[in-house]
């Protein structure tokens, strides 16, 4: 297959646009058609991409020839949309979370198999550079056995925020607050790197916003593989400070900090023993790249990079038949965490994950 591969969108708000660009920028994709139930918003995005305009998606699926459809509408309403789509014959990419439930995952899953079509879900810093880096040194077995995972998400979002879309910070809509919605990145990195969840403790609360869902919480975690770990996110701290992903094992550690390696130190790297304190200031890598504007301050402010290798990524699958990174099966893990989370926080209970 060596024509363009033919793209279209539904939901044209914060990450409608950014899929747009992402889109654009590739050389062998072709954006076509975006639909919104919200006409001027579709209107809009096509104008400025000479694109087809529609306000309802159903109409955009019968009338334009496409490959591959992106939905960017509210996450609990990926399960149902992405059925339709899949439905049709077409490609999907669901933007995170897959959706905010088993059952819509599940069924996503089925109708899935049942369509034979190729179903991708956002998890763009998994195509970070150092987020592959400090993943095939898991791999290698660099850092020996791991002990250790954190995940530190302190971020800020306004009342504002949460007041400009009526689905934001709700249960039906949203499917959680900073767990499901803005923390569902680090988790899932979190469990990419250290391995499945096998249990979890949280307390989650309301402290700053007014809104349905969490917007703090906190889970103590234990790994299959016998490692512990936390989570720790708030989008309640003025302005938003560093997201952090910290792996730490019997012979190294790692530090991913806003999407960069601010931390590495590997016993195999040592020319002479550290002693028996260790050392505290280690090797820090180097910071190679300035980081994109931080997303825990402004979720406009995302950098199209990683969408684009992570959309490029589903158009090799299409190709060559093969199997997009973040696939149905890999995407559902962090919602179970999540989901396990809210249970062991509303019940009070630890939580085993099946
Ligand atoms: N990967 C990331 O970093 C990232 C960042 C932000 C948002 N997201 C995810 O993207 C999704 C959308 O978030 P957002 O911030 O762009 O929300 P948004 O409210 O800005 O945009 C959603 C758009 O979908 C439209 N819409 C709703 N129902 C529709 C329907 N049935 N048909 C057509 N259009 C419809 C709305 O009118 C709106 O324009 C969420 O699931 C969110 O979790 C991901």
């Amino acid at each position: 297959m060596t024509e363009k591969l033919r793209f279209g969108i539904i939901g044209c708000g914060v990450i409608g646009r950014l899929h747009a660009e992402a889109i654009t920028g590739l050389p062998d994709a072709q954006l076509v058609a975006v639909a919104d139930s919200i006409p001027e918003r579709a209107q809009e995005l096509a104008e400025k991409y000479h694109v087809k305009p529609y306000s309802d998606f159903h109409e955009m699926l019968a009338c334009e020839q496409l490959d591959v459809v992106d939905i960017c509408t509210p996450s609990g309403q990926h399960g149902e949309e992405a059925i339709q789509v899949m439905r049709s014959g077409r490609h999907v990419i669901v933007e995170k979370p897959m959706d905010i439930s088993r059952k819509a995952i599940e069924e996503m899953l089925r109708v899935q198999q049942e369509a034979g079509v190729k179903l991708a879900v956002i998890s763009q810093h998994r195509f970070d550079p150092v987020t592959r880096e400090v993943h095939d040194l898991v791999e290698e077995q660099a850092f020996g056995r791991l002990v250790l995972g954190n995940a530190v998400i302190p971020w800020w979002r306004s009342q504002a925020y949460y007041d400009s879309g009526a689905w934001r910070g709700t249960w039906e809509l949203d499917g959680g607050g900073v767990l499901m919605n803005q923390s569902i990145h680090s988790i899932d990195l979190l469990q990419w790197l250290m391995g499945p969840v096998k249990s979890v403790f949280a307390y989650t609360d309301i402290l700053v916003h007014r809104m349905e869902t969490e917007d703090v919480g906190v889970a103590v975690l234990r790994f299959a593989n016998g490692a512990l770990g936390t989570i720790s996110a708030t989008t309640g701290a003025y302005p938003g400070a560093s997201t952090r992903i910290e792996i730490y094992g019997d012979k190294g550690s790692a530090v991913i900090e806003d999407d960069q390696l601010s931390y590495l130190h590997l016993a195999r790297d040592d020319r002479e023993e550290v002693g028996p304190y260790g050392t505290g200031a280690g090797k820090r890598a180097q910071r190679t790249e300035t980081a994109d504007k931080s997303a825990a301050q402004d979720p406009a402010a995302l950098a199209i990079r990683s969408h684009a290798l992570q959309i490029a990524d589903m158009m090799r699958a299409i190709r060559e038949d093969g199997t997009p990174l973040l696939d149905g099966y890999a995407a559902k893990h962090p919602v179970e965490i999540i989901l396990a989370i809210y249970e062991s926080a509303r019940t009070h209970q630890e939580v085993t994950l099946s």
